[in-house]
């Protein structure tokens, strides 16, 4: 497996795994979301395998929509799946064309009612406003109600797109104002957040900044081809579909093996915009999420089979228990392996005859060991029937140095691709 990476990949230190291009592309500025890839390595996949306009192109894990969203820019038709309803729903509003005018007609009113403000269902609940028990909140109550009277007035937008769109500056709006910043695995507050007061002012500033963006970029990159998103577990969603059916290429990237969750990093999201309603639903949906860390009791895999790399790498896990942060990781590596495994036997009986699959991922660290994630997954691919082309290294990233792994210092972070055909 190792004579398949190949460490001077084409691609490799050119930005292509990180999502700082998101920031400034038109209609993926509309949304900060940082663990995404960048449209570019979308652009060079759909180059490399020559998809054909009329073919289709997937993502089980579409996370912000960056590769729904490229390829309906290009003209390509696309489906994505994507299990977190909030993220589901981001990706499919960027993908929505409106007449400009249409969002310019219903400005005036809905500021109007961002101005007035409603109570907001979210006031004392959890961390997400000032409360006596609270040293730390999410938003001041005045960002809260200045949403909430936006949200209320989106529901009488008649237009499903404009509406949609409407909902998504107003999600981005709060979190812009709000009083932390999304860092890594957590939320982390933003250093001035006591004194630099967001209200109801900033909030409408802010909106009106999104909303203007978002009109320049309907204007600049219409969608040409069509594009779907199925909300749900692709672990799901890939054996019951045929939206699916006779992909030529997957480009994707699932949630690393890195113990983050994305129900909880996009928690603020879910609740702003009623998608998820009480600390249960969430628990569900979490349970609905591939298995790559340990914020639920998972059902326990069952197969194990997965190849020499897998097997040296959890005998070193096991070995070395006492050097890892949490009891429950050995079973978490186990199942993610097993989830990787399952995709890749599904996305194998559903790709055309001469498809692809880009498979971007990053290495772990646990119990001092790196983790060859992108080996291993190279190995089942092999096992569930594709042809491993080649495991292309993208970028080495600086890793923060932690008691358990203290010695490694980066992470490799590759895109594994594979074929359907022998080259
Ligand atoms: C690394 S992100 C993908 C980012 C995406 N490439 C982009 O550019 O925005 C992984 C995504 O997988 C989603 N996910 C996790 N478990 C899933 C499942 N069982 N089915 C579908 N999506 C899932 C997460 O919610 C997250 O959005």
């Amino acid at each position: 497996m190792q004579e398949k990476l190949n460490d001077n990949f084409i691609l490799k230190n050119g930005g292509y795994s990180n999502y700082e291009d998101t920031t400034t592309l038109p209609r993926h500025r509309w949304y900060y979301y940082k663990e995404g890839f960048s449209p570019y390595l979308v652009e060079k996949a759909i180059e490399q395998t020559e998809v054909g306009k009329g073919e289709l192109i997937i993502d089980p894990f579409n996370g912000s929509g960056t590769t729904t969203l490229t390829s309906s820019i290009l003209g390509h038709n696309s489906v994505g799946i994507e299990v977190n309803p909030f993220t589901s729903f981001l990706s499919d509003a960027k993908v929505k064309n409106v007449e400009v005018s249409e969002l310019s007609n219903l400005e005036s009113s809905l500021f109007k009612s961002v101005e007035k403000g409603i109570s907001s269902p979210l006031l004392g609940y959890s961390t997400f406003s000032e409360t006596k028990k609270l040293d730390k909140w999410l938003f001041n109550d005045a960002v809260l109600n200045a949403f909430e009277g936006g949200w209320q007035h989106s529901n009488s937008i008649s237009g499903y797109n404009s509406r949609k769109l409407v909902r998504l500056a107003l999600i981005s709006t709060a979190m812009q104002n709000c009083n932390a910043k999304r860092d890594g695995k957590c939320l982390r507050y933003r250093d001035s957040w006591r004194n630099n007061r967001f209200d109801e002012t900033s909030f409408a500033e802010s909106l009106m900044l999104n909303l203007s963006n978002i009109k320049e970029d309907i204007q600049k990159k219409p969608i040409e081809g069509k594009s779907k998103i199925l909300k749900g577990d692709c672990r799901n969603i890939l054996k019951i579909s045929n939206e699916l059916t006779n992909f030529k290429l997957c480009i994707t990237s699932p949630p690393y093996l890195n113990t983050f969750d994305y129900t909880d990093i996009y928690r603020p999201e879910l609740f702003l915009g009623k998608f998820i309603q009480g600390s249960q639903k969430l628990y569900e949906l979490r349970l609905e999420t591939v298995r790559s860390h340990i914020q639920a009791k998972w059902a326990e895999p069952t197969s194990s089979d997965f190849g020499l790399l897998y097997q040296q790498t959890m005998k070193h896990i096991n070995e070395n228990k006492e050097h890892l942060m949490h009891k429950n990781i050995p079973m978490m590596i186990q199942a993610y392996f097993e989830d990787m495994f399952n995709i890749l036997k599904q996305l194998k009986d559903k790709s055309a005859k001469d498809a692809q699959v880009w498979f971007v991922v990053s290495n772990s660290a646990y119990a001092g060991l790196e983790v060859p994630v992108d080996l291993i997954i190279g190995d089942l691919a092999s096992k569930a029937g594709w042809f491993l082309k080649e495991i292309g290294v993208l970028r080495y990233v600086k890793k923060r140095k932690t008691k358990h792994s203290p010695y490694i210092t980066e992470l490799r972070e590759s895109v594994i691709i594979l074929s359907r055909n022998k080259f």
